[in-house]
């Protein structure tokens, strides 16, 4: 199995997706966000670049059962449902609902990972359950990083290089190119402290500045989930 990863969208957008499992990753908060409300019932996301276009597929819909989420400065957006903050995907709130989801990086990153095999849905909620998933299918992997307006952003990365190390731990004879090799190597030096990480990088200290730093701590919840949401068809959810 071949391992690659993009630093970002921008990145992925030059690489081959043809018969990849590509795993997309916005660890602070979109993805961790996205686990947390399928925990919470919710039946599905779909994913979109503009605020306007979520407005526009909702009232061309016209669905009780279609919410608008997501965020821009970290903060909800007008007239919004919902924010990107995973506390407000509530049981009482999203059980059997689906939510038009637009935010800066994350959605972005799954648009441009449209044209893969298969898309999986990663954060440190699922990595175990995620990793088993990409050993069951065993396509070469390609793990993409949602970033920062474009730019390398260490916890999507670390998180990733864990997803690479539970690989090869589970002794899956793995190709790593080198962008794998370095999130991998980020994964070992920050492994025994995720909140530390998160709660240190860039985006962490700027949800902690506006007052989200709760947030930080439930995103860095290893392992609380073992499901692994598909993004297929335009539409992100639950496929077993
Ligand atoms: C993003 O997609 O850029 C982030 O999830 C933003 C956020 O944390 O709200």
């Amino acid at each position: 199995m071949k391992i690659d990863v993009a630093f970002t969208p921008y990145e992925l957008e030059k690489k081959d997706l043809q018969g990849k499992s590509v795993v997309v990753i916005d660890a602070l908060r979109a993805t961790s966000t996205m686990i947390v409300a399928f925990e919470n019932g919710c039946s599905g996301f779909i994913p979109v670049s503009a605020v306007d276009e979520a407005r526009q597929l909702a009232a061309l819909k016209k669905d009780p059962n279609l919410l608008l989420g997501g965020e821009r400065r970290a903060m909800p957006i007008e007239g919004f449902h919902l924010g990107n903050s995973p506390r407000d995907y509530r049981p009482e709130k999203v059980r059997g609902k689906v939510v038009v989801m637009t935010t800066t990086n994350g959605t972005r990153a799954l648009l441009a990972a449209r044209k893969a095999e298969e898309v999986f849905i990663g954060s440190f909620l699922n990595i175990s359950a995620l990793t088993g998933r990409l050993e069951e299918v065993s396509r070469d992997v390609i793990i993409a990083c949602a970033g920062e307006k474009d730019l390398f952003c260490l916890e999507d990365t670390v998180c990733g290089g864990g997803i690479i190390d539970g690989l090869e731990k589970g002794g899956v004879p793995i190709l790593t190119a080198d962008a794998a090799m370095a999130a991998k190597v980020l994964y070992e030096y920050y492994e025994n402290d995720i909140y530390g990480m998160l709660s240190g990088c860039a985006w962490g200290q700027y949800l902690e500045s506006v007052g989200l730093g709760k947030d930080v701590r439930i995103c860095a919840q290893v392992d609380s989930s073992r499901l692994v949401p598909v993004y297929r068809e335009g539409k992100i959810f639950l496929d077993r």
